[in-house]
């Protein structure tokens, strides 16, 4: 049974339509990525997941949970780090924390919050007030405020937007390690390249789901140019980005002593996502 299931879902702002009609399920215990260009409709997805606004139409079940309804049941179950941190800024990282802690009942909060504080390498600033934090630090603060109550569920929206490359990939190993405990991330970006660090992809566009699959799926939605050089001819083919298509693509040459040098260009995943986004562009 899927943890998400979202049903014709759509959300307007005036006349703006920020959600179009998504059907989407989520399945337990892997990382899921929410990718696409900004305004697409992310956010609003996330929120409309969390229970914090109303759609105007569809259906949404979370953990077989209604978000409007069974807010408080379903907030116990789920961590929810929104696009910009929402900290109290005079308190300290502990204090923010632990303001979380107490409005989930967590148990053990003290011991909760020095593991947590581990866990996010904040230690050494637990105390400190959180407006002398750098804004990598506010999101760990942030990821750390929806982590203490051990949610089944992770939804970050943006959590590694401006957000330096080391934090950036320090932040992908802490993913990975909570998916690794048996938790769902539900996890938004803007940038394509983060695609490829998930189990899953779904991309958003104008608030429509274009394309769900798995990162290697939509690598092979992309295409290949084998390049040979054969004595001093080079040839450059494009084929389809499969083990199969590159297989039959080498048998035509056998294992002549001509070939010289065999060299692979694969589209990124980044410019099939890019291209997949532009497409549907040009329909409208
Ligand atoms: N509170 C709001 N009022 C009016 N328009 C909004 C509001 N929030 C978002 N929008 C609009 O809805 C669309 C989707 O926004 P959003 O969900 O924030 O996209 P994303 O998170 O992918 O950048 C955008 O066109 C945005 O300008
Ligand atoms: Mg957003």
């Amino acid at each position: 049974m899927p943890v998400i299931e979202i049903a014709g879902l759509r959300k307007r702002y005036g006349k703006i339509e920020a959600l179009r009609g998504v059907d989407f399920s989520v399945e337990k215990g892997a990382i899921y990525g929410l990718v696409g260009p900004n305004g697409a409709g992310k956010s609003t997805l996330i929120k409309a997941l969390v229970g914090s606004l109303c759609p105007n139409a569809g259906t949404i079940r979370v953990f077989n949970l209604d978000p409007i309804h069974d807010r408080w049941s379903l907030r116990k179950r789920i961590g929810y780090m929104p696009q910009s941190a929402a900290l109290y800024e005079d308190l300290s990282a502990r204090e923010n924390i632990a303001f979380f802690g107490r409005a989930h009942h967590t148990l053990q909060l003290n011991k909760k919050l020095d593991e947590i504080l581990d866990f996010t390498e904040l230690r050494d600033r637990a105390n400190d007030p959180v407006h002398t934090f750098s804004g990598g630090m506010k999101k760990r603060v942030s990821l750390a405020c929806a982590l203490i109550h051990d949610p089944e569920m992770l939804l970050l929206d943006e959590p590694t937007a401006a957000v330096d490359p080391h934090l950036k990939a320090r932040s992908w190993d802490f993913f990975r390690e909570m998916a690794g405990r048996g938790m769902t991330l539900f996890i938004s970006t803007h940038l394509m390249d983060e695609a490829l660090l998930c189990d899953s992809v779904a991309i958003l566009r104008r608030g429509q789901m274009i394309a769900v699959d798995t990162p290697q799926h939509i690598l092979q939605r992309g295409k290949t140019r084998v390049v040979v050089q054969q004595g001093t001819q080079k040839q450059t083919t494009q084929i389809a980005s499969t083990p199969e298509a590159l297989a039959n693509h080498l048998h035509q040459y056998g294992l002549s002593p001509d070939v010289q040098a065999v060299a692979l260009q694969q589209d990124s995943l980044e410019s099939i996502i890019l291209s997949l986004v532009n497409k549907q562009e040009e329909k409208l």
